[in-house]
């Protein structure tokens, strides 16, 4: 059984991509640099989970809390005095995860050029219920070809994800059993 097979059991209505996703704008100040006085990764990395909360949590309809983030790619510095766009929409969709893509964008304050990307994450969220666990999520609808290709390289990661996790269990487990691995 598929990921959708599991997903549609429970007839919840799909929601389009456009529906939850949203943009972050914040100005870097002073307090958000590191020892080389431009912007810390954590200070953008919190934005990003800011926004990529309030998309999952648009999508879902209640709580959504981070699973995991990866692939957060610093693709440039980020200054002082530039204005950040933070934009998130969710990916993709199973059964009550999320994974919910974020582009990181900085417009110079002091150049009258485009807004320039600094950064990408892939971010996963729960949506759960309010004891904490997992509840289903609507089915995320691809709007646009853009949004198809991104849903196609979300199933990939996911599955990368599931198989690096399951590997990593299994020799773990191996391991214990041989008794290694007790200091
Ligand atoms: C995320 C959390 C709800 C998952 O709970 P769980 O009991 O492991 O539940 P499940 O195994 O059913 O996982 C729920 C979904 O999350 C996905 N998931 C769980 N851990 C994941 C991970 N590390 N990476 C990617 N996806 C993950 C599962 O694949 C599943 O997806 P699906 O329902 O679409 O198939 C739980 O681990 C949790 O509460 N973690 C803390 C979250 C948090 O506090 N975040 C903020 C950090 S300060």
């Amino acid at each position: 059984m598929t990921d959708q097979d599991l997903h549609q059991e429970g007839g919840i209505a799909a929601k389009p991509t456009s529906a939850s996703r949203t943009t972050l704008s914040h100005i870097m100040t002073g307090n958000d640099t590191n020892l080389l006085g431009s912007v810390h990764g954590g200070v953008i990395m919190k934005l990003v989970d800011d926004a990529a909360g309030a998309v999952a949590g648009r999508h879902s309809g209640g709580p959504a809390v981070t699973a995991s983030m990866d692939e957060m790619v610093f693709l440039e510095p980020v200054r002082v005095g530039d204005l950040v766009h933070v934009r998130a929409q969710v990916n993709w969709t199973g059964r009550s995860s999320m994974e919910v893509g974020v582009r990181v964008m900085a417009e110079r304050w002091n150049e009258s050029t485009p807004a320039q990307q600094v950064g990408t994450a892939y971010l996963v969220f729960a949506a759960v219920d309010g004891e904490g666990r997992p509840r289903p999520v609507p089915q995320v609808v691809p709007e646009t070809e853009r949004d198809r290709r991104r849903y196609q390289e979300a199933q990939i990661r996911r599955t990368h994800r599931l198989a690096r996790r399951r590997a990593i269990k299994e020799l773990r487990e191996k391991r214990a059993a041989e008794g290694l691995d007790e200091d």
